[in-house]
């Protein structure tokens, strides 16, 4: 059967405006396009488990307006199954001003109806959580929400990956009910709130993170690659990224923890869980939109190679 992932987050629409160069404080700047895409991370990442062939739930948020619509319709197109998602008649539905320049981007999220998402919505939904094979979470709804989703899938022994964006301190309860962690480097800084300058510091970070009782650290550093380490053995590892010339970079975190829920619910190995990440995140960029790039396993495997 498919591997079961159950992601808990954010769904928004993306309202992108392309220039050459940032605009200074200001500043005004003439751009070149602008565009509307479906965005948020927690959709990105349902729907990059979705195409790679997982049998993704999604649990969320939206307003009762025309996005909400939109947002919901889109995740049904993917082969996402939406019925864990609430319409909240108290908000919008979340929206993000994203700037892109090549190969980085600048976010502003309006959470909107995402904040609307509380813990008694996910206790409606134990017995899915319950029969997850993992999973998934990331930091744009409520902290009491994840926590509530976290403690339901510790109860159920399910694994628990925390994409701790977008990057705030945490508290050592959450990080240590975590089974894999996967900073980015400003979200590894937020977290141990160390400036991460060297390898020396690096391995401070990983230490404190493990003595807060996570079992595995994931750290994605883009076209660096990743650093990670597990609590069992705490030698850092790295595995680099796979080369292509961006397009469009937003989003490629997202397609990571979609792939990386995937992969290890297929029952991979964290290691090759991650070079399948890499590889998909990487073809992710080379389009538009967070989500219009992210691969089927179709095309994974004509990239197979790269593995
Ligand atoms: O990670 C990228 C996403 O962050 C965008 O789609 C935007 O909606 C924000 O949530
Ligand atoms: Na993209």
């Amino acid at each position: 059967r498919k591997p079961r992932i159950t992601v808990i987050g954010s769904s928004n629409v993306d309202y992108v405006v392309r220039s050459a160069t940032y605009p200074q404080v200001g500043e005004t700047i003439i751009g070149t396009s602008f565009q509307e895409f479906m965005g948020g991370k927690g959709a990105n990442q349902a729907v990059a488990a979705a195409r790679l062939g997982g049998d993704v739930s999604f649990i969320s948020s939206v307003g009762a307006d025309s996005q909400g619509v939109q947002i919901k319709e889109n995740l049904s197109n993917e082969c996402v199954n939406i019925d864990g998602i609430y319409t909240s008649p108290n908000n919008s539905s979340g929206i993000a001003f994203i700037n892109v320049s090549n190969d980085t981007n600048k976010i502003t999220v309006i959470p909107g109806a995402n904040y609307d998402l509380l813990p008694e919505h996910i206790d409606q939904q134990e017995r899915l959580i319950a029969s997850s094979d993992i999973i998934l979470v990331q930091l744009e709804i409520p902290l009491e929400t994840v926590s509530k989703a976290m403690e339901l899938a510790t109860l159920h022994s399910i694994p628990i990956i925390l994409n701790p964006a977008p990057a705030q301190p945490l508290s050592a309860e959450l990080i240590g009910k975590t089974t894999y962690l996967t900073p980015n480097f400003s979200e590894m800084q937020a977290m141990t709130g160390l400036d991460l300058k060297n390898q020396q510091d690096l391995e401070i970070g990983f230490s404190q993170l493990f003595k807060q009782r996570v079992k595995n650290i994931i750290l994605t550093r883009g076209e660096d690659g990743v650093i990670f380490s597990s609590h069992s053995n705490q030698t850092l590892q790295e595995v680099k990224s796979v080369k292509v010339v961006p397009v469009d970079t937003t989003g490629a975190g997202d397609t990571f923890n979609g792939a990386l829920a995937y992969s290890l619910a297929s029952g991979n190995d964290l290691e090759a869980a991650i070079r399948f990440s890499n590889l998909a995140a990487a073809l992710s960029v080379t389009k538009n939109g967070a989500q219009l790039g992210m691969p089927t396993n179709e095309e994974m495997h004509g990239y197979a190679s790269k593995l």
